[in-house]
C-alpha cells in the first residue's frame, strides 16, 4: 500500500475550493436571516421518502450551497459509487470484498449476484424462528423456550436490541428476550436468574466467532446449563449461532444445522438484516422481521433512484460534509423523541464512528481534512433537563437530528407533548433570544433595571444553531428499517466524498491485541518486572499498583 504523502484529490478540487469560498461568504449569515429572506424556506429545504419527512431548513444551507455540494458529489463520482455498492463491487478494498447488506433486503431481486443466497438464509432463519415461537423446537427437557438470550456485541447486539426494544407490543408474550454484550460478568449475571435453564435458548451472534466478550459469555452460559444438570449432549439443544465462522461455532459445540451463516460481504454494523437479526425474528416474528427489511429496501430504492436534490441520504450525507469540512462542527447529537427508539444513538454511534473514524484514503494516503463525527445523544425529552443547556448556550455548536413520529406512537396527549417539545427545541436553538429581548422580559416580570441589566446576558440564548427534524410517518417496523437504511446510506455518501473505506475497522484490532498481552501480564503470578519495563511508564505503574494491591492468592 502506498505511503505517498500526496494529498488526496477531493480537497484540491475546484468543487471543494468553491465550497470553501462559499462557506466564508456565508459565515456571518444567520438562520434567522435565511428564514426572513425566504418565507418558503421550511418547505423548500425539506424532502420526503415514502415514510420519512426530512426537514433540513434550519441549517446554514442555501440553494447555492446545495448546488456546490452536488458538484462535489459529482467530482467524487457519487452516482458511480452508489452503483458500485449495489452491484457488489469490492467497495471494502482493504478486505477485497463487496459490502452487500442491501442484498439481504432485496427480496432476491437485487443485481449483486448474492441475492438468492441472501433469500435462502433469510428463509432458514425465519423457519427456525417460527419453530421456536410455535414451540416445535424445544429445550432438552421437552419444554418450549421461554427465554432467548442473545450473546453478541457491537453489530451483533445493537441492531437486534434496538429493533426488539422498539416494538414491545409485538413481542410474543410467551418468550422473553434478553441481550448480553459486555465481558463484565454482571451483564450475564443479571439475566440468568430471570431464566430457567431448561427453557432458555442462547443465540451466539458473532460474525467472526472470535470476539472475546461473546465467547466468554457463551462459555459461561454453557457452564450454567451444565451446573443445572443438563448433559453435555443436550447442551447443544440450548444453543444456536449466527456466524461467518462455522468451524468456530461447531468447536463450541453448536449443532451444524443450527448455525446460520453471516457472509463475509456483510459488515458487522450492517448485519441486522442478516442472520444476526434472529432475535428479532423470534421475538417479533418473521413477518415483522420482513417488514423491517422491506422498509430498508424501500430506502435503498429511494437512494438509488431519486435525484440528489430530493434524495434523503444524499442530502444528509452532503450536509454532514458541509458541517464537518466547511463549518467545523465536530459532533452530531441524535435525539429521538420516541422512548422506544432510545437505543438509536448507541446504534448510530457504531454505524457512523466505526465506519468513518478513519484518517487514510482508500489508497492509504494521509487525509488532510477532518472526517468522521462524534455521534452522541439520548431520548427526548430527557435530555432537555440535562445536556440541552450546552446545546442552547454552550460555546460549541452541535448540529442535531431530532427524530419523532408524525402519528402517535404513544398516548395521543403524550405524543402532542413530545411533538411540541421537539419543535420547540429546534426553534429555540435556531431563533434564540437576544439580550434586548431578555432584558425586556425581565423588566416585564418585575425585575429592577439593574437586575435586568445583570441577568439579561445570562438569559439570552445565541440561537443560530442548526438542526434537522426527521418525522417518521409512524413507528412501525417498516419505518424503522427505512430510518436505519437512511443512516447507512448517509454514511456511505460521506465515505465516498472523503474517499475512505466505510466497511473496515482496523483500528479496533490494536486494542484487542494489547488487551490480550495485558491480560497475560495482569494474571501472571508475580509482577514481571522485565516485561513491565518494556511498557510505557503509565501502564507499567498501573500494573505494578494492581499487582501490589491484590490480595495474596
Ligand atoms: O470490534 C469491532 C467489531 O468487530 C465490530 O465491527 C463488530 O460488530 C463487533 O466487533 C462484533 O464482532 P463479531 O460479530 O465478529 O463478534
Amino acid at each position: 500500500m502506498s505511503t505517498d504523502p500526496t494529498p488526496p484529490q477531493i480537497d484540491t478540487s475546484p468543487a471543494w475550493k468553491a465550497l470553501q469560498r462559499h462557506a466564508e461568504t456565508l459565515q456571518q449569515t444567520t438562520l434567522n436571516q435565511l428564514f426572513a429572506a425566504n418565507p418558503q424556506r421550511g418547505s423548500q429545504f425539506s424532502a420526503r421518502s415514502s415514510n420519512i419527512y426530512f426537514d433540513y431548513s434550519k441549517d446554514h444551507l442555501t440553494e447555492q450551497t446545495l448546488a456546490l455540494l452536488f458538484d462535489l458529489a459529482d467530482t467524487a463520482n457519487l452516482t458511480t459509487a452508489i452503483n458500485d455498492l449495489f452491484d457488489g463491487k469490492p467497495v471494502n478494498n482493504t478486505e477485497n470484498r463487496p459490502a452487500l447488506h442491501t442484498a439481504l433486503r432485496s427480496g432476491g431481486q437485487g443485481k449483486s449476484g448474492v441475492d438468492q443466497e441472501a433469500s435462502s438464509v433469510l428463509k432458514q432463519v425465519c423457519e427456525f424462528a417460527e419453530q421456536v415461537r410455535q414451540g416445535t423446537i424445544r429445550g432438552s427437557t421437552g419444554k418450549p423456550f421461554e427465554n432467548i438470550v442473545n450473546l453478541g456485541i457491537g453489530g451483533s447486539d445493537l441492531g437486534p436490541r434496538l429493533a426488539v426494544e422498539a416494538f414491545p407490543e409485538l413481542h410474543l408474550p410467551s418468550i422473553h428476550s434478553h441481550f448480553v454484550a459486555n465481558i463484565d460478568s454482571d451483564d450475564l449475571s443479571a439475566v440468568l436468574p430471570r431464566c430457567s435453564p431448561d427453557t432458555t435458548l442462547f443465540i451466539v451472534s458473532s460474525k467472526s466467532f472470535s470476539t472475546l466478550e461473546t465467547l466468554t459469555n457463551a462459555n459461561t452460559a454453557k457452564t450454567w446449563l451444565r451446573e443445572a444438570g443438563i448433559t453435555e449432549q443436550d447442551i447443544a439443544r440450548h444453543f444456536v449461532a449466527a456466524t461467518g465462522h462455522r468451524a468456530g461455532a461447531v468447536a463450541l459445540g453448536i449443532s451444524p444445522e443450527r448455525i446460520f451463516p453471516v457472509e463475509d460481504w456483510v459488515g458487522g454494523r450492517f448485519s441486522l438484516w442478516s442472520a444476526i437479526g434472529l432475535p428479532l425474528a423470534i421475538t417479533l416474528g418473521p413477518e415483522v422481521f420482513k417488514q423491517v427489511l422491506g422498509g430498508a429496501q424501500e430506502m435503498d430504492k429511494h437512494f438509488c433512484e431519486t435525484p440528489f436534490a430530493r434524495n434523503l441520504p444524499v442530502l444528509h450525507g452532503l450536509q454532514t460534509i458541509w458541517h464537518i469540512n466547511f463549518r467545523d462542527y465536530k459532533s452530531r447529537a441524535v435525539l429521538p423523541y420516541v422512548h422506544k427508539l432510545r437505543r438509536l444513538p448507541d446504534y448510530l454511534q457504531q454505524l457512523v464512528m466505526e465506519s468513518l473514524g478513519k484518517s487514510t484514503t482508500k489508497e492509504g494516503l494521509n487525509i488532510p481534512y477532518p472526517t468522521g463525527q462524534v455521534i452522541w445523544g439520548s431520548e427526548g425529552t430527557n435530555g432537555q433537563h440535562s445536556f440541552h443547556q450546552l446545546l442552547l448556550q454552550g460555546t460549541e455548536t452541535t448540529p442535531i437530528d431530532f427524530i419523532t413520529t408524525r402519528t402517535a406512537h404513544c398516548e395521543a396527549s403524550s405524543h402532542q407533548q413530545l411533538l411540541s417539545n421537539c419543535l420547540a427545541q429546534s426553534k429555540a436553538l435556531m431563533q434564540g433570544k437576544s439580550i434586548a429581548q431578555a432584558h425586556e422580559e425581565l423588566l416585564t416580570k418585575g425585575a429592577s433595571e439593574s437586575q435586568a441589566q445583570l441577568l439579561a446576558r445570562h438569559h439570552a440564548v445565541p440561537g443560530n444553531r442548526p438542526s434537522n427534524t426527521l418525522l417518521l410517518d409512524e413507528l412501525k417496523p417498516h419505518s424503522l428499517g427505512s430510518l436505519l437504511a437512511f443512516y447507512e446510506h448517509s454514511v456511505y455518501v460521506q465515505s465516498v466524498i472523503w474517499n475512505i473505506n466505510a466497511f473496515d475497522q482496523w483500528g479496533v484490532e490494536l486494542g484487542k491485541e494489547m488487551g490480550t498481552e495485558l491480560f497475560s501480564l495482569l494474571n501472571a503470578p508475580e509482577s514481571d518486572s522485565a516485561r513491565h519495563n518494556q511498557l510505557d511508564s503509565s501502564t507499567s505503574a498501573l500494573l505494578a499498583y494492581l499487582h501490589n494491591s491484590r490480595p495474596p492468592r
